[in-house]
């Protein structure tokens, strides 16, 4: 079965083919990191309107890539939510018109469940239960799945989420955007111990998230510290050990929780998924956390990681196999949950 996979819930606009749930024939993304680079952030209207911009192309492209005519597509999965809703809209109405003139089924995909199919793309064996940290600019998530398609959350983030945390220390300090790379380069050449970040306290026994607490303690040590944005040159050395000691903090805090969520759930697996999921401290505290008490980590490639439309095809893949119809009035939920 040959899914065409859209994704456009917020920068990226992506559209991709996989045969049977993991062979990807093409993925292409379209970046809009060059139009937002100004603003330190995502404008929706400007992404909306750059999706419009390159849907089009994005998709005859993944066609071209993998040597495929639309014909040859067997069903269209599209993002539904959660996401920006003018971006959102834009796949929408592109899946629903093709689906329309192709007379193909067509499902909506929860954005999530895309970052957790990433992981199976590569490692289709990935034995449930399986517990999964979806983490990026616009999540952090705990998700538990007893088997496929079967989700429970478990914990979620009560404020700003992790990839956000990055994204505003960076914009704060005059780093570039997006925040979470620069930071996780520049923070090998500081000292993590160099400032003192104590972790969220969430003492209801809840495993939910908390990071606007560390920005708020960046900020007075911003203060405290002298510390100026910086400008152009050598990136200076207090800046180096501020940005490593949050990075640590807020990886330290995604593990502890990640640890206890395991302690309680004794799954056979763990993912770790969603743009975040490419820090390598993360990637190495996880292996070094889980893989010690013998339960695999999974992550998918960088490609697969951040957002794309090969894992909304994946995820897609099970639901169109169940059978699905050409549901035209299929809508955008910017706030979709997925349990
Ligand atoms: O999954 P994604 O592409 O989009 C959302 O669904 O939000 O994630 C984007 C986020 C951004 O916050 C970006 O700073 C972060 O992923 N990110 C990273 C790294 N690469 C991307 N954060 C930390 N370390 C990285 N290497
Ligand atoms: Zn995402």
């Amino acid at each position: 079965m040959v899914v065409l996979g859209i994704e456009t819930s917020c920068d990226e606009t992506a559209a991709a083919l996989v045969k049977d749930g993991h062979e990807v024939l093409s993925s292409v993304v379209a970046s809009q990191i060059d139009t937002h680079r100004s603003f330190g952030g995502v404008v929706p209207e400007l992404a909306s309107r750059e999706h419009l911009r390159n849907i089009g192309y994005v998709v005859r492209r993944a066609f071209a890539d993998a040597g495929k005519e639309y014909g040859d597509a067997d069903g269209i999965a599209v993002t539904q939510g959660p996401g920006l809703v003018g971006s959102l809209l834009v796949g929408l109405s592109f899946a629903k018109a093709m689906a329309f003139a192709l007379e193909k089924p067509l499902v909506g995909v929860n954005h999530l469940e895309g970052h957790i199919y990433s992981a199976f793309i590569e490692h289709p064996g990935i034995e449930f239960p399986v517990l999964a940290l979806v983490v990026s600019g616009g999540h952090t998530s705990l998700v538990f799945s007893p088997a496929p398609g079967e989700y429970r959350s478990i914990g979620r983030t009560r404020d700003d989420a992790a990839g956000e945390a990055l994204d505003k220390l960076s914009k704060f300090l005059g780093l570039g955007y997006p925040g979470g790379p620069v930071i996780d380069r520049l923070a090998s050449g500081g000292n993590a111990r160099a400032y003192a970040f104590s972790l969220p306290k969430i003492s209801d026994g809840s495993l939910d998230f908390s990071f606007s607490g560390f920005k708020t303690a960046a900020l007075r040590l911003i203060d405290a510290e002298g510390i100026r944005p910086r400008r152009a040159g050598k990136v200076p050395r207090k800046i180096l050990d501020l940005v490593a000691s949050y990075q640590s903090a807020i990886v330290e805090t995604l593990v502890r929780q990640t640890r206890r969520a395991a302690e309680r759930l004794r799954p056979r697996s763990i993912l770790l998924v969603g743009g975040v999921a490419c820090n390598s401290l993360l990637r190495r505290r996880f292996k070094e956390t889980f893989e010690t008490t013998g339960t695999p980590v999974y992550y998918p490639t960088p490609d697969l990681t951040t957002d794309n439309a090969a894992m909304i095809a994946a995820a897609g893949t099970p639901k169109l196999r169940a059978g699905a119809g050409v549901p035209l009035d299929l809508n955008a939920h910017p706030d979709l949950r997925l349990c």
